[in-house]
C-alpha cells in the first residue's frame, strides 16, 4: 500500500515522527535475526519497561531478506515488525546494503573494494562494497524497491535508514571508470583537467581519457590536486547512490523521514553536501570515556549536526550505553555518563536518543559492545540507567522542535579539509579537526553557542565569524568574507588558511593570499617549529607576553595594526597577530599557533566587541545551552565535571526532570542535568510549579 503523495518537507516529515513518536525518538538498533523468537517477545516487554519508542531494524539483514538471488524472505522481518507495532514500537527500518551478501560477492567478486596499493578486500566484515559496481547498485536499489513495495503504509514504519555509515573508497577498475565519467562531467576538456592537475610538474600530462584513473598507489607522492579530486568524487559517487535509494523510498512513502548515519569526524564525505539531500542529520557518536576532555569533540560534533542542516533538530542515531569494542582498552562510561552524554546532544539540538544496539550480541564481532540490555540481562545497572532515561526523556516531548541561535559561526569545510591533508606541504602532521576544535574550544568553555558554516554559506546572521586553518577558498567565498567584513562582520581567521584555490594551486604573491586584503597583512614564508614543545614568544601591544609553538610565519602589515609581535627567535621583531579595519569591519589574522590562553583572551574580546555574551555564567565544565520555539524556552544546564557545580540560573524556572521551581544559585551534582523550562509569554506559568 502506498501512502498518497502531498507536498512535504524535511520539517514537516520530521515533525510528524516526533508527534507519531510521542516526543523525543528513544531506542536503537535491534537486530531479532540474530535472536530465537522467544528472545523476541522478553525483547518487547523490555522495550516498553523502557520506554523505547523506535527501533532500527534490517541494517546488516540482506543475506537474510534476500537469502539467493531474487529470492527474497521477509516473514521475519513482517513478524518482527507486527509484535513491535502491536507493542508500541515505531520502526526504523533500513536498507541493509553496508552488507552484500556471500552469494552476490560469490557472484561478482569484484564487488569488493581495493585498497590503493592494490589489496582487494576479502569478505567477512561489512562495507565491502565498491558503490561503483552496476550489480551492487542494481541490487540495491532493488532491494530498496521491494522493502518500499511491501513497508509503506505498514503502521509500524515511521523512517527509513538508507544503508549505514557510507564511507568505503575503492580504487578498482569500477572505480576508474566512475571517476572518468565524474571528471568529464567537471572539466570540459582533458586540456582544463591538465591545467587544474597542474600536470606539466613532473611530466604527467594526459593525452587520453582512457588515461586516466583512479589514484591507485603511486611510486612515490602522487599529484595533489588529483588526490583532492578523488576525494571530491567518493564523496559524489556514494552521494549519488543515497540519492538513488531514496528517491525510491520516497516514492513509495513520501511523508516518512529518510536518513543515512553521519559519523564523528569523517574525513570521506561532505556532509554539507549530504546533508541538503537528507531529512535530517544523524550522527554516531562514541566519545572514548577515557579521555578526560570527550564531551568538547563531542560538543563541536553535535553543533557540526545542527549546523548542518541550517538549525534543524538532528538524531543521535547511534551511542553506547556503557563500553565499547573498537578501542585498545574499552573502559565503560561513568554511572550517569550516558545521561549526561544524551542530554548534551538534545542540549545542542538533537530530538533522538538512540543506541547502537538494543540487545547486546552473543556472538560475532561486536560482542563486547555494550548494549541496552547487557549479557547480563535486565537486572543491571545500565538497564536500569536506560529505563530512568526513557521514563524522563517521555516528559520532555515539548522540547522538540525546538532551536537554538549562535552569533559565531566557525568554518568547516570538507574542501579545506581534503586539501590541507594531502601531504608535500610545509609539515605533514597537519590535523584539520585539531586546528577547528582548537578555535571551537574558547567558546565552548565560556559558554557561547557557536554554529558551523562552510565557505559557501551566508554569514549575514552572524556578529563574528572564525576561519580555522580554511586552507582552500574559491574566490567567491574570499568576496563573501570581504563583504561580510566591509558590512560590520568580525573575522578572525588562522595560518593556512586561503593559501589555495579550489584546484589546489597555491594564490602568488605572499600568503594567505586570498585573505591578504581583507587582513591587511601578508606572510612572506612560512616557519614551522621543527622540535616537539619548540616554542618562541611572543609579546603583545600592551605589553604583556604569550608564547607559540607549531606554526609561525614571516608576516608583514600592509594596514593592519599589529596585536603581538614574534619576540623571540628568527622572527623576533616581526608582527604575529594583526588586526585589519576593513570597511565597517574588522579582520584579526593568527600568523602562529598560541598558546591558549593568549587565544582565549583575544576570542573573549573579539566576541565583547561584537556584543555576544554568554547564555549565563557558569563554572568552566558546566555547559549551558537554550532552545526555543513554538511558544516554549528550555535552559540546560549540564555540569561534565567529576565534582559538584555551583550556578546562578537566574530567573530559572520548572526543571522538568524533577519537576521542582529552580531560580538563583543551584548545586548541580557532578555529572549532573537540569533541563530549566523558562516562563514565556505564552507559557507564563511555568515557574509557578
Ligand atoms: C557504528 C556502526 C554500528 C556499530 C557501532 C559500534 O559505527 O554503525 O553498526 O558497529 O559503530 O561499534
Amino acid at each position: 500500500m502506498t501512502s498518497e503523495p502531498r507536498a512535504s518537507t524535511p520539517e514537516m516529515r520530521l515533525k510528524r515522527l516526533h508527534e507519531r513518536l510521542g516526543g523525543i525518538a528513544y531506542g536503537g538498533d535491534y537486530n531479532p535475526e540474530q535472536w530465537p523468537r522467544e528472545v523476541w517477545e522478553e525483547d518487547v516487554r523490555l522495550m516498553k519497561e523502557a520506554g523505547v519508542n523506535l527501533v532500527t531494524l534490517a541494517v546488516f539483514s540482506w543475506s537474510r531478506l534476500e537469502t539467493a538471488d531474487g529470492i527474497y524472505d521477509f516473514g521475519w522481518l513482517d513478524q518482527i515488525m507486527g509484535l513491535l507495532h502491536e507493542n508500541g514500537v515505531g520502526v526504523d527500518l533500513a536498507t541493509p546494503d553496508a552488507v552484500p551478501p556471500a552469494w552476490l560477492v560469490a557472484q561478482h567478486p569484484d564487488i569488493l573494494p581495493v585498497l590503493a596499493d592494490g589489496t582487494t578486500f576479502g569478505f567477512g566484515s561489512r562495507q565491502h562494497f565498491d558503490v561503483s559496481h552496476p550489480a551492487y547498485r542494481a541490487k540495491s536499489l532493488a532491494m530498496a524497491e521491494k522493502m518500499g513495495e511491501r513497508y509503506a503504509g505498514h503502521p509500524a514504519l515511521c523512517m527509513w535508514h538508507v544503508n549505514n555509515e557510507y564511507g568505503p573508497v575503492s580504487y578498482g577498475p569500477h572505480a576508474d571508470r566512475a571517476f572518468r565519467e565524474w571528471l568529464q562531467q567537471k572539466y570540459s576538456s582533458l586540456d582544463d583537467l591538465n591545467t587544474a592537475w597542474s600536470t606539466d610538474v613532473w611530466g604527467q600530462v594526459y593525452s587520453d581519457w582512457a588515461q586516466v584513473n583512479a589514484p591507485a598507489q603511486p611510486r612515490t607522492w602522487s599529484n595533489p590536486t588529483r588526490r583532492l579530486d578523488y576525494h571530491r568524487f567518493t564523496s559524489d559517487s556514494m552521494l549519488a547512490h543515497y540519492k538513488a535509494e531514496r528517491d525510491i523510498l520516497r516514492r513509495h512513502t513520501p511523508d516518512l523521514p529518510i536518513v543515512t548515519n553521519f559519523m564523528r569526524f569523517y574525513k570521506n564525505n561532505d556532509y554539507w553536501a549530504w546533508a541538503a539531500e537528507e531529512d535530517a542529520a544523524a550522527l554516531d557518536i562514541y566519545p572514548d570515556p577515557r579521555e578526560e576532555d570527550a564531551h568538547v569533540a563531542a560538543a563541536l560534533n553535535f553543533d557540526l549536526m545542527r549546523s548542518l542542516r541550517k538549525g534543524q533538530p538532528w538524531l543521535v542515531m547511534e551511542q553506547a550505553t556503557a563500553a565499547v569494542s573498537q578501542w585498545s582498552v574499552n573502559v565503560s562510561k561513568l554511572p550517569g555518563k550516558m545521561r549526561l552524554g544524551s542530554y548534551q546532544a538534545i542540549a545542542q539540538g538533537a530530538d533522538s536518543i538512540l543506541f547502537f544496539q538494543w540487545r547486546q550480541a552473543k556472538g560475532g564481532t561486536e560482542r563486547f559492545h555494550s548494549g541496552m540490555v547487557n549479557h547480563a540481562g535486565p537486572n543491571t545497572r545500565v538497564f536500569r540507567e536506560v529505563c530512568e532515561l526513557g521514563r524522563e526523556l517521555k516528559e520532555l516531548g515539548g522540547i522538540t522542535g525546538t532551536r537554538s541561535a549562535a552569533k559565531v559561526a566557525v568554518v568547516f569545510d570538507w574542501d579545506c579539509w581534503w586539501a590541507l591533508e594531502l601531504g608535500n606541504s610545509p609539515r605533514s602532521d597537519l590535523n584539520y579537526t585539531q586546528e577547528v576544535l582548537r578555535l571551537y574550544r574558547p567558546f565552548f568553555d565560556a559558554n557561547i553557542p557557536v554554529d558551523f558554516v562552510n565557505t559557501a554559506s551566508d554569514l549575514s546572521q552572524y556578529s563574528l565569524v572564525v576561519l580555522p586553518a580554511s586552507y582552500l577558498l574559491s574566490d567567491d567565498a574570499v568576496q563573501r568574507f570581504e563583504n561580510y567584513v566591509a558590512g560590520g562582520g568580525r573575522l578572525v581567521a588562522s595560518y593556512l588558511s586561503g593559501i589555495v584555490d579550489p584546484d589546489n594551486t597555491i594564490r602568488l604573491g605572499g600568503y594567505p593570499g586570498a585573505l591578504r586584503n581583507v587582513l591587511g597583512a601578508w606572510s612572506e614564508e612560512m616557519h614551522p617549529l621543527a622540535g616537539e614543545g619548540e616554542e618562541v614568544k611572543i609579546s603583545t601591544a600592551d605589553g604583556g607576553t604569550a608564547s607559540a609553538n607549531y606554526w609561525t610565519e614571516h608576516l608583514h602589515t600592509e594596514k593592519a595594526d599589529v596585536l603581538a609581535s614574534y619576540a623571540s627567535g628568527r622572527l623576533a621583531g616581526s608582527p604575529a597577530v594583526t588586526r585589519n579595519t576593513f570597511g565597517k569591519g574588522t579582520a584579526v589574522y593568527l600568523s602562529a599557533r598560541v598558546d591558549g590562553t593568549f587565544l582565549e583572551d583575544l576570542l573573549a574580546a573579539e566576541r565583547a566587541a561584537a556584543g555576544i555574551r554568554p547564555e549565563l555564567d557558569a563554572p568552566l565544565g558546566v555547559q549551558v545551552r537554550r532552545r526555543t520555539g513554538n511558544g516554549r524556552s528550555y535552559l540546560l544546564v549540564l555540569n561534565h565535571n567529576d565534582a559538584p557545580a555551583r550556578v546562578d540560573v537566574k530567573a530559572g524556572g520548572a526543571d522538568r526532570l524533577t519537576g521542582n521551581a529552580v531560580r538563583g544559585t543551584v548545586e548541580l551534582a557532578a555529572h549532573g542535568v537540569l533541563v530549566i523550562e523558562e516562563p514565556t509569554e505564552s507559557n507564563p506559568a511555568e515557574t509557578a510549579r
